[in-house]
């Protein structure tokens, strides 16, 4: 067996089989296949798509390409969850300390900005000190000590989707329903979760723009889940305009912050509601959907939630004093607003738009090997819906390069749109995808 005739069979739309590609995700983690054979399998693949059985294929061939962990030593179940990406998506930093702060156990594996998406790892390091490489044991233990821990994609689980993630990542394949359903899956697979919550996203911000292939990755990921023995939910949700108001890597920490400590967010808090209630439902703490609000909203209230952040963060060797007073973090340069040049309502905000804007500034990688930069973004005052008075600030760019600034205050004030009519705001939820099991 060979790269090049396996790169030829995909190029020429043709199936390839369960060695074939056993034999590609093995080379490639061995590092012998070259990135570039790589990138023309996965633009290929991308091109041309895989079937059902191709996917599911790639999963397991990738979930084994190292280590899967084994949580048995928990005293209880892990339920995971995992979102297909988005702008401004800050929901695994807030709903995972708050349902750690229930007592249910979280070892979460986390990835890295992808596309114009950012990533919960790279929002961590933004935190001095917090360290996202730990080793498998201590990884387990820290779960086992605090009921939480969040680590990245360092450790030898799944590392063929490491590698083939950060690859598709600098050759735009990321928006592939074979790609990123074998992507979360083998991760999820590898991570020793027994009971999976995803959340995918729809909209101009997400992977998926439309429902209807939203449906199709969501029904992907629920078999693959199936095969493998692991209970999958999937939420399709909302990623028309930025969730929150903050993009950027510190400033959706803040964000979060904010957040934890009792600040409103109205779509934020509705994605946290809708994937604690699955998460709360799975590990027996709620019958109903009022039943597990109810519970979540009052681990916000009495400061739980956000003690079990706290205390995540120092276990993971963060400087905490950030977290108690966020106005320590580093800032921009620049900190500039972008004002309106009319009066009416805001009728759409293009999350991808923004989620570039982001990238331009330095929030996201546009090679492998980029580094991001921190402090830089774009914080939203209004909200799709919202009413704006002419020149009233419609957000903040904050950049460090003075010429990015200008370019991106030109562009974020064509970015949202504002017009007479008032416009309601889409609901969060847009469906729920199962087997009919759970
Ligand atoms: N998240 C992942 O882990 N992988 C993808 O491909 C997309 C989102």
């Amino acid at each position: 067996m060979n790269i090049l005739d396996i790169i030829e069979k995909k190029r020429d739309k043709k199936e390839l089989t369960k060695e074939e590609i056993e034999y590609f995700i093995k080379e490639y983690t061995n590092n012998n296949i070259a990135d570039y054979q790589m990138a023309s399998l996965i633009m290929a693949i991308y091109l041309n798509g895989m079937t059902n059985k191709e996917t599911a294929d790639l999963t397991l061939a990738m979930a084994h390409s190292g280590e899967i962990l084994d949580l048995s030593v928990l005293k209880k179940p892990i339920i995971d969850k995992h979102s297909t990406g988005g702008v401004g998506d800050k929901v695994s930093l807030v709903l995972l300390p708050l349902i750690a702060s229930l007592g249910i156990p979280v070892a979460k594996m986390s990835g890295r900005g992808l596309g114009f998406t950012g990533g919960t790892i790279d929002k961590l390091e933004s935190i001095p000190g917090y360290q996202t490489n730990i080793d498998i044991n201590k990884f387990v233990q820290n779960v086992d000590k605090i009921g939480i821990s969040i680590i990245s994609q360092t450790l030898n689980l799944a590392p063929a989707d490491k590698k083939i993630y950060a690859l598709r990542d600098s050759i735009a394949c990321v928006e592939s329903i074979p790609l990123i359903a074998s992507s979360i899956m083998s991760k999820k697979i590898a991570s020793g979760a027994k009971e999976i919550v995803l959340d995918v996203t729809v909209g101009s911000g997400a992977f998926m723009e439309n429902k209807e292939n939203a449906e199709k990755l969501a029904m992907q990921m629920v078999d693959i889940g199936e095969k493998v023995g692991r209970k999958t939910v999937c939420l399709l949700t909302n990623m028309d305009e930025p969730l929150g108001y903050a993009v950027g890597n510190t400033l959706e920490v803040i964000e979060a912050i904010n957040f934890l400590k009792g600040e409103k967010i109205k779509d934020l808090e509705e994605i946290v509601l809708q994937m604690g209630y699955h998460m709360l439902l799975r590990a027996g703490e709620a019958n109903s959907f009022s039943e597990s609000s109810e519970k979540l909203l009052e681990n916000i209230k009495n400061g739980k939630a956000y003690d079990k952040f706290i205390e995540l963060v120092e276990n993971q060797g963060g400087d905490i004093s950030y977290i108690d007073n966020p106005s320590k973090f580093e800032k921009a340069e620049y900190i500039e607003p972008v004002y309106a040049k009319k009066a009416g309502y805001v009728t759409k905000i293009n999350a991808k738009e923004v989620g570039k804007l982001a990238c331009y500034l330095g929030a996201g990688r546009i090679k492998k090997e980029d580094k991001i930069n921190p402090r830089v973004g774009i914080v939203l005052n209004k909200k799709v819906s919202d009413k704006v008075k002419e020149k009233e600030i419609l957000g903040y760019i904050h950049s460090d390069d003075k010429e990015k600034l200008n370019n991106a205050i030109i562009e974020l004030e064509k970015i949202i749109n504002i017009s007479d009519k008032h416009v309601e705001q889409k609901p969060m939820l847009l469906g729920v995808i199962n087997n009919g099991n759970l």
